[in-house]
């Protein structure tokens, strides 16, 4: 059964009181930055009036006790090899760096988040990522879905490895542009919630976001059947937030998400025969003259002979020439 628990209070007490220690196995959070949170409409070009008030901000002098204290909750609450991701500006990164050194949570990554409509300046660089500091509590099984979005062998129209990729440390994602809609100020979008709960926890796991804001995190954990616990102090903000939530159909992300390829190419690696090459060729004009498209009949060469589709489109160019390959529908080559 799918259980939530979300509080309408300050996480640091909340903490304390509601949540055991070691109970939680991901923490995704995205903390008040400590800049004037009234300029925030000004940077981000948005419509005051679709902005739910009430974010509390915190104080530039306090930044680094506060940081202090929520990251000591946060490191008690989390089980040993649980992973916890914070999404900070650049501005007091360095009080939660600070903080973290204070404690026994293990760096993995610095992942830059670049997004779009980036804050709007004219005699300087624009201001276009954020800092996700992703990091471990040592001493238990570290849970790390590497081939959960993209299988070891699927590769790009160039041959790049499309896991690999998915895996570097400079993730591209863009904001939700949700014009006329109510929104938490700094939203986070679900394509970057989904990567992080994907990666770093299984289904029926607790993930916890101390500072929920607009639920983004409440709300794609359950699309992915999770459980969720967090804290939201203001009460506007939370009840908001309460409304959308209580609307998500647990698991309604599964249909949305992208199922990595698994297969396991035998032939990988092994060198072509003449004979293979042909046969290929042959297959493909084949597979074209039933009216399948050329990224439709690589993907039945492929597993037809356990090679890749990199690999096989390969052949299929180099052979080209050379072969004298019929395909029915010449117009698809313009
Ligand atoms: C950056 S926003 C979170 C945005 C959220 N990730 C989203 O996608 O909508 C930070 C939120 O933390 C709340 N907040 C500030 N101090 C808090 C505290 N001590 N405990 C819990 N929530 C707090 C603010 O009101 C704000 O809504």
């Amino acid at each position: 059964m799918l259980r939530n628990l979300l509080y309408n209070e300050d996480c640091i007490e909340g903490a304390r009181r509601h949540i055991k220690d070691g109970t939680v196995d991901l923490i995704i959070t995205d903390p008040p930055y400590g800049i004037n949170a009234d300029t925030f409409e000004k940077h981000y070009n948005r419509k005051a009036s679709n902005v739910i008030d009430g974010y509390v901000e915190i104080p530039k002098e306090k930044y680094e006790e506060f940081s202090d204290n929520w990251i000591r909750e946060a490191e008690r609450i989390l089980r040993p090899g649980g992973s916890i991701y914070i999404v900070s500006g650049y501005t007091n990164l360095h009080h939660v760096m600070g903080a973290l050194s204070n404690t026994k949570l293990k760096m993995v990554n610095h992942i830059i988040w670049k997004y779009n409509f980036g804050v709007h300046t004219t005699r300087k660089y624009v201001s276009s990522h954020y800092h996700i500091l992703y990091l471990i509590k040592p001493g238990g099984k570290v849970t790390f879905n590497t081939f959960c979005r993209y299988g070891e062998n699927e590769r790009d129209d160039s041959g790049g490895s499309l896991n690999y990729r998915d895996r570097e440390d400079v993730w591209i994602i863009n904001k939700e542009y949700k014009p006329n809609q109510k929104k938490n100020r700094n939203e986070l979008p679900t394509s970057l919630l989904i990567k992080m709960i994907q990666y770093s926890s299984n289904e029926g796991d607790l993930v916890c976001d101390l500072f929920l804001g607009g639920f983004s995190t409440a709300r794609v954990a359950i699309g992915l059947r999770r459980k969720v616990t967090g804290f939201e102090i203001n009460q506007k903000i939370f009840r908001n937030g309460m409304a959308t939530f209580e609307k998500v159909i647990p698991g309604h992300l599964f249909d949305k998400i992208r199922i990595p390829d698994k297969s396991n190419f035998v032939r990988r690696g092994k060198p072509w025969t003449q004979e293979e090459k042909q046969k290929v060729n042959i297959r493909y004009a084949n597979l074209r003259s039933t009216g399948k498209n050329r990224k439709e009949s690589i993907d039945s060469l492929s597993s037809e002979f356990g090679r890749g589709r990199f690999s096989i489109s390969k052949i299929l160019k180099s052979e080209k020439d050379s072969l004298p390959v019929r395909i029915h529908n010449k117009r698809e080559f313009t």
